[in-house]
């Protein structure tokens, strides 16, 4: 069975007519080409498909599109300013926290909405927000260097914060 379902994504309203148990995952890469959401486990385990939703980081393959229309949700073609990278991005790309990229989408994301909420975590509090986010990559550390130092840029005013 297919439905309408209007979305707010990344500022854009947008209308998909799609089967009710698509899920959001699906719909954002599917139906609205954006692809930089990725496609992990699909079983809520890997954390490559985190998106925010009203600021939250979720799971886009345990969210059903029907459920959050009218809320704010932002992919990583979200985050950036136009040409201008967040803070994150570019620490992340600086400091070598993305290689194959596979998992860089859904850190970012999640890393945004901590600093959103405390902007000088602790290293503890960022390997905390990130546990459900894996890499097969980086060995982490790039990636826990990456996010302090997006912090600092953005305390120290350096850096687009988004
Ligand atoms: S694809 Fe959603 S958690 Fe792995
Ligand atoms: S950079 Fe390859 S999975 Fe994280």
């Amino acid at each position: 069975m297919k439905t309408v379902v209007r979305l707010r994504v990344n500022g854009d309203e947008v209308e998909v007519w799609v089967p009710v148990h698509k899920t959001l995952l699906e719909v954002l890469r599917e139906d609205l080409q954006l692809t930089g959401t990725k496609h992990g486990c699909e079983l809520g385990e890997c954390g490559t498909c985190t998106v925010l939703l009203d600021g939250q980081p979720v799971l886009s393959c345990l969210v059903l599109p029907i459920e959050v229309q009218g809320q704010e949700i932002v992919t990583i073609e979200g985050v950036a300013a136009g040409s201008e990278l967040h803070a994150l991005q570019a620490a992340f790309a600086e400091l070598g926290a993305a290689q194959c990229g596979y998992c860089t989408p859904g850190m970012i994301l999640t890393a945004l909405a901590l600093l959103r909420t405390n902007p000088a975590p602790t290293r503890q509090e960022v390997k905390e927000a990130l546990a459900g986010n894996l890499c097969r990559c980086t060995g982490y550390l790039k990636i826990l260097d990456a996010v302090a130092r997006a912090a600092a840029s953005l305390k120290d005013g350096s850096s687009y914060g988004g």
